[in-house]
Parts: structure tokens; C-alpha cells; sequence
């Protein structure tokens, strides 16, 4: 046994307790009474990198929330893996579905999780995955075996979409210079069949509204005659995914690349079970794009999503009124050469020639973000792929999923890196939902797996530098 994972294993229980202690601050991004908060989860985050034996740590200020940083350089000739990931969370709610409090970890045993899962709001989304970095580069560090230089940022505006990480990306171009990025922000295929994820959807998301009468009117008095705008905002949305799943928007597809032949058969070499996804969320049936199955639809193919519509009267009892007003929240998951701003301007000329004279239509953009695919080529891909077959025992496949995170793409662009997501929670962690969790098993194996990723990187480098 290396050096690095006989001290994790006798830090063991110390790792979870101070995951823990990370775990209480409820760091919620999208809601600005937490603001203390998002504060404390930076320092006490950078309270750890110093205690871990990492350098120049910092809470670097931005137009909205830190990001934390540290490094550790060890020899300038060596390559530098930049890690990142994210403290911020999404809100807990709806609080009455969580059997324990969001933000007071417990440790539960489940089928999936025979030996625990840690239930609190971002134990898997992205404190538990972050924090597997930072124990593995002090595991390294104190046993005196980091094999490469390393930096880690972590954000806090992940989830509301890394409004200012992009600037602080620009304004750092040479403290953040390195030859890869290491991301454990996504979910592995099972615990039994380890995968690397090679490509991640982008999005485009817009708020409609829709605008009839000036104001609400009684439905007796006026229905018939006069344009209900919930009526027509469920007709126009109706009409944008047709009878073959397929989204109607002109020119949604122009930029669609299609997977090649070899590389859809590499996707599916993956044992996707269609009875088990159903039965895990309730389903009697699934729905989507025609000549595609669940696996690929939900990752290789574009989407689009109402993700909450309101309007009128939704109190106790019956109203019977026509609103003035009606609103939904539409997302799209976007895949290779989709441009989310392309897609948002072709999303908005579609959906206002939609609109009868009637009503009136505006249409606002949201963040969004570009698609990623890492080749199964670059030395990233084969790092992460090795170590996970090292500590798993098992093949590795590549895995593409149907999430965002949107900065991976302006990585690429600002910094010149390619970023490997290797990423160890489960798709059935609840991420975003009430009682999420993550397996103390995939914590543990996490901070295993990462020490060789950087040994594998660094050897294949000096390689191919000799
Ligand atoms: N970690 C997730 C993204 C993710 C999870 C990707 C699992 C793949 C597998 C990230 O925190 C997230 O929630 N992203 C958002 C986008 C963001 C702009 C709010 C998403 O995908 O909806
Ligand atoms: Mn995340
Ligand atoms: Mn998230």
C-alpha cells in the first residue's frame, strides 16, 4: 500500500468530521440572506487548505461571491493539475420532504449504500467531491509523495452560474496557468462500473411571458371573447416538441454533431437498464426523441424543458378569473456545436412568431453555457481512466451526461487547459432534490483514486517529455 492511502486510512474518520463541519454552513447562492454564510464556508474552507499543508491560500474577492484558492509547487519543471470545484449550494427546499435537516449531516445506510451515505445538502453537489481533493493532495503532502504541482479553486456561484468566475478567470490568466483541470463535479455510472465522463450538455434558459388583457378579468364576464394567456402560453408550448420528441424551434439541429458510429457503440457499451430507470423514479413509461433510447436522449441529444410555469389563481378554493399574465421558465440542454446564444436568439424568434395577435410575448435570457466533450485521446481522458481502474479493479468506460457546468468551456477558451471530469457520485444522489447524499464508500474512494490520477498524468507527461 502507497504511503498516501496508509495515511488517509488512519485520518479516516478525521476527513468525514471536518467534511462535516463544511457541510453545516448553509453556503445557498441563489439566495442572498445567506451572504454571511457563503463567507464562512470560504474561510472555513481556507482555514482547511492552510491545516492540509497547502500554500498561498486566499479568499480572492469577485463582483459576487470568493472563490478560495491555494497551491502547492512543488518544482516548476513538473506539470500542474488545476483542481476545481464549487462550496456553494442550491437551496434545500421543499424542507418538508427531507427526513433530517438539510444542513446537520447524518450518516444513513441504504440498498446502493451498504456502508453509509452522508444525507445533507451538497454532500455530493460538490462539498463531499471538492473536499475528496483536498484530503488526497494533503494525504500527499504529508507523506511527502505529491507527484506534480497542484493549484485548486474552489467558487461559490456555481449553481446560480458562475457569473463572475469568468472575469476572475481573465484577471488570474498566469496564477491559474496549468496543464489540466481536474473537476469532481458529476456522477460515476454505478459503484460496480466506474466511467470518466467525456462530455457534458450545455444550456440555454429563458423566462417567457406572456401578456393578454391589462389586467385579470372575471371569467364570466369576459371568457370567450378575450385571450386567456395561460391557455395560449400551453398551446404555443405544446407545439415546440412535436409527435417524434423532436423540438420544433428553425434551426434548433443545424448545429447538432451526430456521435459516429464507433463512438455511440462505445456509449452504449454502458449496461443501461430501461426497467430500472423507470422503476427508480416512478415511471410507467419513458418518453423522448424518436430513434434514440433513454441513455442516449438524456446525454448525447439536445432538450428542451419547462421547468416551472405560474399564473392566475393557484390559491385555496376557486376564483374564477382570466389573468392579465402568464410566465414559464423553459431550459435547454445543449450539445456539441449548439451556441447557447444562437440557440437563445433562434428560441426567441421561434417562440414570438408563435404568439397570436392577441397576447404579447418577451422573452428573457438567462445564464447558459457550451456543451463539452473530452476526447478519449487526450492524456487527461487515459490519467483519470488508469487511476480509476487502479483503485476500482474494474474497466473504466467513458461516460457522457446530460448536466451543465458551464465554466468548463470558458476553461478551455481563457486558460488554454482541457478539463477531465472525474467525478464519484451516483445519479441517484438526490443532487438538487430533498435528501440528497453521498455514498461514504465513493468519498473515500474518491480521495484513493486521485493521488494516482496525478501520478499517471506526471508519468505519462515526463514520457512523452523525454
Ligand atoms: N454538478 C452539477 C452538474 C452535473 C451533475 C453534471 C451531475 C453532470 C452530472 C452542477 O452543480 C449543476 O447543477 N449544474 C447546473 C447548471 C448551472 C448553470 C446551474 C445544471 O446542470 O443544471
Ligand atoms: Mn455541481
Ligand atoms: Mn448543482
Amino acid at each position: 500500500m502507497n504511503k498516501a492511502h496508509q495515511y488517509q486510512l488512519e485520518n479516516k474518520q478525521r476527513y468525514l468530521d471536518e467534511l462535516f463541519e463544511i457541510l453545516r454552513i448553509p453556503s445557498i447562492s441563489a439566495d442572498s440572506s445567506y451572504s454571511k454564510e457563503i463567507i464562512n464556508c470560504a474561510e472555513t474552507i481556507s482555514k482547511n487548505l492552510r491545516e492540509s499543508g497547502l500554500d498561498h491560500v486566499e479568499i480572492c474577492q469577485t463582483k459576487g461571491n470568493p472563490v478560495v484558492y491555494a497551491d502547492k509547487i512543488i518544482n516548476s519543471e513538473l506539470p500542474t493539475v488545476l483542481v476545481y470545484g464549487h462550496y456553494d449550494v442550491q437551496p434545500a427546499d421543499p424542507l418538508n420532504l427531507w427526513e433530517s435537516d438539510p444542513f446537520d449531516p447524518i450518516i444513513k445506510k441504504t440498498d446502493i449504500h451498504p456502508e453509509g451515505a452522508i444525507y445533507a445538502r451538497g454532500s455530493a453537489d460538490d462539498k463531499g467531491q471538492f473536499f475528496m481533493h483536498v484530503k488526497a493532495i494533503e494525504s500527499l503532502i504529508k507523506t511527502d509523495t505529491l507527484p506534480c504541482n497542484v493549484k485548486i479553486i474552489v467558487e461559490g456561484e456555481e449553481e446560480v452560474g458562475s457569473v463572475n468566475l469568468g472575469s476572475f478567470l481573465k484577471e488570474n490568466t498566469s496564477k491559474l496557468s496549468c496543464d489540466i483541470i481536474l473537476i469532481s463535479d458529476t456522477h460515476i455510472f454505478s459503484n460496480q462500473i466506474p466511467t470518466v465522463t467525456t462530455g457534458l450538455r450545455g444550456l440555454s434558459y429563458v423566462e417567457v411571458e406572456l401578456e393578454g388583457p391589462n389586467r385579470d378579468l372575471h371569467s364570466g364576464l369576459y371568457g370567450g371573447a378575450v385571450p386567456n394567456p395561460i391557455n395560449v402560453l400551453s398551446s404555443m408550448i405544446a407545439s415546440l416538441i412535436d409527435k417524434d420528441g423532436k423540438i420544433t424551434v428553425k434551426g434548433f439541429y443545424d448545429k447538432v454533431i451526430e456521435l459516429t458510429p464507433e463512438d455511440r457503440a462505445e456509449l452504449n457499451k454502458l449496461p443501461f437498464n430501461e426497467e430500472e430507470f423507470k422503476k427508480s423514479i416512478g415511471l410507467n413509461d419513458t418518453e423522448g426523441e424518436k430513434g434514440y433510447n433513454s441513455l442516449e436522449r438524456t446525454s448525447i441529444r439536445p432538450t428542451l424543458d419547462v421547468n416551472g410555469i405560474w399564473g392566475g389563481y393557484t390559491g385555496e378554493g376557486a376564483k374564477t378569473v382570466i389573468p392579465s399574465k402568464a410566465y414559464a421558465k423553459i431550459s435547454m440542454r445543449l450539445v456539441p456545436d449548439q451556441n447557447p446564444e444562437e440557440i437563445t436568439q433562434l428560441f426567441t424568434e421561434h417562440f414570438t412568431s408563435l404568439a397570436p395577435k392577441s397576447v404579447k410575448v418577451t422573452v428573457t435570457p438567462h445564464h447558459g453555457g457550451n456543451a463539452y466533450v473530452l476526447p478519449s485521446t487526450d492524456p487527461g481522458y487515459k490519467a483519470a481512466k488508469l487511476a480509476m481502474e487502479k483503485t476500482f479493479d474494474k474497466e473504466v468506460l467513458p461516460y457522457r451526461t446530460g448536466g451543465s457546468i458551464p465554466i468548463v468551456s470558458l476553461f478551455e477558451e481563457v486558460l488554454g487547459a482541457k478539463s477531465v471530469l472525474m467525478g464519484f457520485g451516483l445519479d441517484s444522489d438526490a443532487i438538487h432534490s430533498p435528501n440528497e447524499h453521498y455514498g461514504v464508500f465513493n468519498f473515500y474512494k474518491g480521495i484513493e483514486t486521485i493521488p494516482y490520477f496525478f501520478k499517471y498524468y506526471t508519468e505519462n507527461l515526463k514520457k512523452k517529455n523525454s
